[in-house]
């Protein structure tokens, strides 16, 4: 297969019979990646059950794991779920459109496939506006997953599509680098107490200023409880390379890291040691191939993360010393994304 090339831009939008184009594929059950402001979608037709089945077959995900589907306005939720309880209404006037995922009750037009044979599905209104023009013009909900190979690093950039998904899809809509650069925060509505099942760019705190008490699923940090979002049970975000977390006050975490580099660098080729730094830091680091995730003082750390992770692999790095983010605001789900790629791996220093 031949997959097609298209722009979106923030100030030329779309070409307007790409757009077209894009649609009908949509419609006709092909798939189409496409820049949201997390990461990168791999979208199909929601509705369609043999679209989600080229979904998992491209990604090679488990077909037990659910997708997203992305919407561009209400009516389009009230076409696919059986019932909008009151907190969603809230969250919903509150962070949609934006990086924030809800679990509801789904109506039978919406197959079993897409849900991974849940009673459930989860639906989210992408703030991107070349997301929601794509969305609008498909006319029916879409399907996306990350677009990314299973196991692999979420694409923050469409070159990353491409690496995983060229020749497999149809369509890939390149709109440059992704705003946030991790995956949107899931929250279950269909409990009494809204759940947190993923944390995103949308905080735990942020929630509770609007609907009041929040839970989180105690399985969200891959611990021994089974959690409540299939997708969070599997090991992702993996580099090829061991990685291990200093954790701790920035200064002392430098020192370690450099101390650990240097007694490795006895025995290793220096440039097959990563060390994950960031704008601050980067300097700091006589020994290693360093790389940064992007500012802690402007809370952008999160943005490269992924990218950094893809870089290191085709480096060919075999261990990773990376800093944590502890200390940032907005930390949670970057230490998440990031512990979860260490395989929880880190130390206190
Ligand atoms: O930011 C995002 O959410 C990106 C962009 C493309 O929108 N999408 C994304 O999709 O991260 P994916 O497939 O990589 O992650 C979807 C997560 C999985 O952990 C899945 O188990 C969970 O959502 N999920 C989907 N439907 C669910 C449901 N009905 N109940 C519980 N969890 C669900
Ligand atoms: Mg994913």
């Amino acid at each position: 297969m031949q997959t097609i090339k298209i722009l979106w831009s923030e100030d030329k939008g779309f070409n307007e019979e790409e757009l077209d184009r894009a649609a009908s594929i949509i419609r006709e059950g092909g798939l189409v990646a496409f820049p949201t402001e997390t990461v990168y979608g791999l979208g199909g037709n929601g509705l369609l059950a043999d679209a989600s089945k080229k979904i998992y077959e491209a990604k090679g995900r488990p077909s037990d794991n659910p997708l997203i589907l992305h919407i561009s306005d209400m009516a389009m939720l009230s076409s696919i779920v059986t019932d909008i309880p009151e907190s969603a209404k809230v969250l919903a006037e509150n962070f949609w459109p934006g990086p924030l995922t809800m679990v509801f009750n789904k109506k039978d037009i919406v197959p079993g496939t897409t849900t991974g044979g849940l009673d459930t599905v989860a639906v989210r209104m992408p703030v991107h506006k070349g997301a929601l023009e794509f969305i609008a013009r498909a006319g029916v909900p879409i399907a996306a997953p990350s677009a990314n190979t299973s196991g692999r690093p979420s694409p923050t950039r469409a070159e990353h599509v491409a690496e995983d998904l060229d020749g497999k899809i149809d369509m890939i809509i390149d709109g440059g680098y992704v705003g946030i650069g991790y995956e949107s925060t899931i929250v279950d509505v269909t409990s009494n107490v809204p759940t947190i099942l993923r944390t995103g760019f949308i905080t735990k705190a942020m929630l509770e200023k609007v609907v009041g008490s929040v839970a989180i699923d105690p399985g969200i940090s891959g611990g021994s409880v089974r959690p409540k979002a299939p997708g969070m049970k599997y090991k992702h975000y993996a580099p090829k390379a061991d990685m291990i977390v200093y954790r701790g006050e920035i200064s002392n975490v430098v020192r370690a890291i450099n101390r650990d580099v240097e007694k490795m660098a006895t025995t290793k080729n220096p440039d097959l040691i990563g060390i994950l730094a960031t704008e601050e830091t980067r300097g700091m680091y006589p020994v290693g191939q360093v790389l940064s995730v992007g500012s802690r003082s402007e809370g952008t750390a999160g943005r490269d993360l992924y990218d950094v992770l893809r870089r290191f692999d085709e480096i060919g790095v075999k261990i990773i010393y990376s800093e944590n983010f502890d200390e940032m605001e907005k930390s949670e789900a970057i230490m998440n994304r990031l512990l979860k790629a260490a395989g929880q791996r880190w130390i206190d220093v």
